[in-house]
């Protein structure tokens, strides 16, 4: 069976450190979709490191991982995170695998990226610049190039052929950077990857299932970056959510089973769009500052503030999620009171479903206030020590969500995390 882990906010909500906690108990963990866009961190025999493409089982010597083909692969990236991953004296190759139909990301998808972004101006998603966008339109648009390829004689010509595409576009939104640098390292990267273990993925997913393997889909943005149900436009150009495990890997809905879904105890966004729970006051700088919230990817600060139960409900629902993570509970330690949101109020009307486009109305959260518990979380290790304060929090939150919150991180490292 395949169980999932995801995130249920708007990214960053600790995926990575929570993959890496429970890739031990899987034969297999892949990457259903995204590309470097992703930034999951993990704390390696002390060490922070930041993966973008590799899935998180990688650090774990039993379980393989499969970059799947609903994902869009930079190579240039690919190969700096497998140097990163070596230093720590890990064989990468011997344990990574890229499907045979995950799309390549080209220099010039980059490039259309930012040419896209500057002429959007103000109104620019806030992508991170990596070239997704481009690439996912290139799949649908029937024009991408693939791992598989790379294996083709012809794959050069290809390869001009779209890049010549992709200058006709660029032409139009008057974009003149150089990108011979980019091109250089590409070609160099992709001589490289054909060195990797390239496999008919959804074969080697489905044989290992039949064989009684255990598989785990690692998600990478989250429910509300998800291109159809998310904050549209301001989203990724995937299906983040639960379905994306069966178009990103080729596994049939029957075989998922367990769905973890990843929310932080309060919430953050990086990039533009709407966040109903932002705080744009002393509160938002304090998570901020205590929670460490600055990109994993770009470095950009991130916007902060409470937990959006309408939101996280949606999520779940979306998802079907059977079993909620709540990570950076020690971040709200220090906190007096906190507030929940419990329902929107658009246009004078309380409403606790998701609109279409939650920009286009005034919006006002309404909330529910808890007493803070604090306490200082970081070394509690078992249920039973959680604050009453805290307890209260969860509580009223699983109820919400009608999805029970099974684990609590309280803190970046992996024995920092509480069964309940
Ligand atoms: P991902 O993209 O969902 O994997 O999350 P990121 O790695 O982008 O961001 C999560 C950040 O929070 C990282 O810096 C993690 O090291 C850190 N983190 C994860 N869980 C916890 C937690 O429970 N408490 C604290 N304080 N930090 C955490
Ligand atoms: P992980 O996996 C947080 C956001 C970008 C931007 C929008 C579109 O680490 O949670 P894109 O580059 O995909 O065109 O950007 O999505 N975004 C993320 N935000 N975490 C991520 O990944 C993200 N990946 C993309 O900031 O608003
Ligand atoms: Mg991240």
């Amino acid at each position: 069976m395949v169980d999932v882990i995801l995130g249920l906010q708007w990214g960053d909500e600790g995926k990575g450190k929570i993959v890496d906690y429970f890739a031990p108990n899987y034969d297999i963990v892949a990457r259903f979709q995204g590309g470097p866009n992703a930034g999951h961190t993990l704390y390696v025999e002390g060490k922070k490191v930041v993966l973008h493409q590799i899935p998180s089982g990688i650090f774990h010597q039993g379980a393989q991982n499969i970059i799947g083909g609903g994902v869009v692969l930079d190579p240039v990236i690919l190969q700096k995170e497998c140097d990163t991953v070596e230093g720590f004296g890990i064989d990468v190759k011997k344990n990574l695998f890229l499907s045979h139909r995950t799309n390549l990301i080209l220099p010039t998808h980059r490039a259309l990226d930012k040419a896209s972004e500057m002429q959007k101006g103000e109104g620019k998603i806030g992508s991170t610049l990596k070239g997704i966008g481009p690439a996912y339109m290139d799949k649908t648009g029937r024009n991408a190039l693939r791992v598989g390829d790379l294996l083709n004689k012809n794959f050069t010509s290809q390869y001009i052929k779209l890049r010549l595409k992709h200058q006709r576009l660029l032409d139009n939104f008057n974009f003149t950077e150089d990108i011979s640098a980019w091109e250089d390292e590409f070609f160099e990267a992709i001589e490289k990857l054909r060195s990797f273990k390239i496999i008919n993925s959804e074969y080697y997913i489905n044989d290992a299932i039949t064989a009684g393997k255990k598989v785990l889909a690692e998600g990478a943005q989250a429910a509300m970056l998800d291109i159809d149900f998310g904050t549209y436009p301001y989203v990724t150009s995937s299906n983040t959510i639960s379905a994306g495990v069966c178009t990103g890997l080729g596994v049939a809905p029957q075989k998922i089973k367990e769905v973890l879904g990843v929310t932080k105890s309060y919430c953050t966004r990086v990039g533009s769009g709407p966040f109903p729970t932002e705080l744009e006051n002393e509160t938002g700088e304090q998570l901020r500052q205590i929670g460490g919230e600055f990109g994993a990817t770009t470095g950009r600060p991130r916007r902060c503030g409470w937990i959006d139960l309408v939101a996280l409900r949606y999520a779940c629902m979306i998802n079907g999620v059977t079993q909620v993570v709540m990570t950076k509970a020690d971040v709200l330690d220090k906190f007096e009171n906190l507030d929940v949101c419990t329902a929107y109020n658009i246009d004078g009307q309380s409403t606790t479903q998701v609109p279409l486009q939650m920009e286009k109305s005034p919006l006002t959260p309404e909330y529910q206030s808890f007493k803070g518990w604090n306490t200082d979380t970081s070394n509690l290790r078992a249920a039973a020590e959680l604050p009453k304060d805290m307890d209260a929090y969860i509580h009223f939150i699983n109820e919400y969500l009608g999805a029970p919150i099974k684990y609590v991180s309280n803190g970046p490292g992996r024995d920092q995390l509480i069964s309940l």
